[in-house]
């Protein structure tokens, strides 16, 4: 794979050591065609929709031209809007507050980031506290009572034996309760699992629900389209597919979209507001545009589609998964190495922990000294974390004692080698001499 990073990020150095990034499941660096072209725009900078200058025309059109390519990157239907959120949590925001005006539950699946859980549970125990107002002396109980609201209409789908999703309970789960939208991610912050996520929108349709899809640890390793995968919301983040400057999306159909006042209003997002104070409505993308957007987290996102897809997914994919192939064999040989995915499932991220090894001193001592960046912990995927450690109830509650005492340091973790274009052999190969010396200490 040919280098599409500046050598100044390629060539970073941690005690003379090259660094090997091996985190790229959590954030990734820039592509050269991302610095070039934000460089560029900052040379045109201007006010977005506001100004009447050169310079807020041409920012403006760059601006917009980043939906169309996100758009297309996408394989979005001809009539869906692309929002700008900031990131995925953002996104999953947004979608949770207009879902928790209609009627029915959530189903979100157990192995979602806390990013596409949590907001539903909130923006639904919002609504079912409904126009209860309080005084500011029981401010302490409103949290809570908002998390136990919510929680109830939020279920919960999970995983077979096999690691996979059962279709014939999330059927009768759609069948049975009045599931107005499912949630889903396209591949597992963790173990990179990837549902088959047709099949599964199939379902979701034949019950006349709506399916949202978390496709943050997706869309920069696997070609995706939303029209042939049935999905009706799609949400991501710039920083996990080479464009770090704070931009985020969501794509969804302009007929739901048209419907809501915006998640958030003020400047910007409307053309008028009358004498008697009520206020107009655009019918397009610019109603979702709530005061001066972040431009460069937006244009930064275009140009990294672009280039991804000028590299094509197919060979991204192919290359990524190749190494990650290879990093699993040459693990998998090691003692007292466990790896907590099947092959299975195996596609760019690779979970481990070290039998007696604290998880992050695992990782502490991969980058001071190895100059190997991964990530230890619980991934914002708790639950997950708890099945694949086997922990016990018993166990969970001293986790709890502790940590509510202010001790971390109990708290159960796994490793995570996560891998990208960034990435070649001799990455593999430096992961797999530190883990090698490390076990056999
Ligand atoms: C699957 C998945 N969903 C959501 C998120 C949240 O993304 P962000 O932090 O960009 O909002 C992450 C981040 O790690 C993720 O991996």
């Amino acid at each position: 794979m040919d280098n599409f990073f500046n050598d100044r990020i390629m060539d970073f150095r941690v005690d003379g050591k090259r660094y090997v990034n091996l985190d790229n499941a959590a954030t990734t660096s820039p592509l050269k065609a991302v610095e070039d072209g934000v460089e560029k725009y900052l040379t045109t900078y201007g006010s977005v929709h506001r100004g009447s200058g050169e310079k807020s025309k041409i920012s403006t059109d760059v601006y917009e031209h980043s939906r169309e390519i996100i758009k297309s990157f996408v394989g979005a239907p001809e009539e869906s809007y692309v929002i700008f959120s900031g990131n995925t949590t953002g996104g999953m925001n947004i979608l949770a507050h207009f879902f928790s005006f209609l009627k029915g539950k959530v189903a979100v699946s157990s192995i979602e980031h806390s990013s596409s859980w949590l907001p539903w549970i909130k923006a639904e125990g919002e609504k079912a506290l409904g126009s209860e107002q309080i005084n500011y002396t029981e401010i302490d109980k409103i949290a809570g009572k908002i998390q136990e609201l919510g929680g109830k209409q939020v279920l919960t789908y999970g995983l077979n034996e096999d690691g996979e999703f059962d279709l014939a309970k999330i059927e009768e789960l759609l069948k049975t309760e009045k599931i107005k939208v499912l949630v889903l991610t396209a591949s597992s912050n963790l173990t990179g699992y990837c549902p088959d996520i047709k099949k599964v929108g199939e379902l979701v349709h034949k019950y006349g629900a709506f399916y949202v899809v978390d496709g943050c640890q997706f869309i920069q390793h696997h070609p995706i389209n939303m029209v042939e995968m049935g999905i009706d919301f799609l949400v991501a983040s710039g920083h996990k597919f080479y464009a770090p400057y704070g931009g985020g999306f969501v794509v969804g159909p302009k007929e739901f979209l048209d419907k809501f006042l915006p998640y958030q209003i003020g400047g910007g997002n409307l053309p008028y507001i009358t004498s008697e104070g009520r206020f107009l409505r655009y019918e397009n993308q610019l109603a979702h545009d709530p005061g001066t957007p972040n431009a460069v987290g937006a244009v930064s996102m275009g140009i990294a589609l672009g280039e991804l897809k000028k590299i094509g997914l197919d060979k991204i994919e192919e290359y990524e998964t190749g190494l990650t192939r290879l990093a699993y064999q040459e693990l998998e040989k090691i003692d007292g190495v466990k790896l907590l995915v099947s092959k299975k499932h195996l596609s760019t991220v690779i979970p481990f922990v070290i039998e007696g090894e604290n998880a992050s001193d695992v990782a502490e001592e991969l980058n001071a000294k190895y100059a190997i960046g991964v990530r230890a912990g619980n991934f914002c995927v708790y639950h997950v974390v708890r099945d694949l450690l086997k922990i016990t109830p018993e166990q969970e509650r001293r986790i709890v004692a502790d940590v509510e005492s202010g001790d971390t340091s109990t708290m159960p973790g796994v490793i995570r080698a996560s891998f990208s274009i960034c990435n070649n052999r001799e990455d593999v190969e430096r992961l797999v001499e530190a883990i090698k010396q490390i076990t056999s200490k």
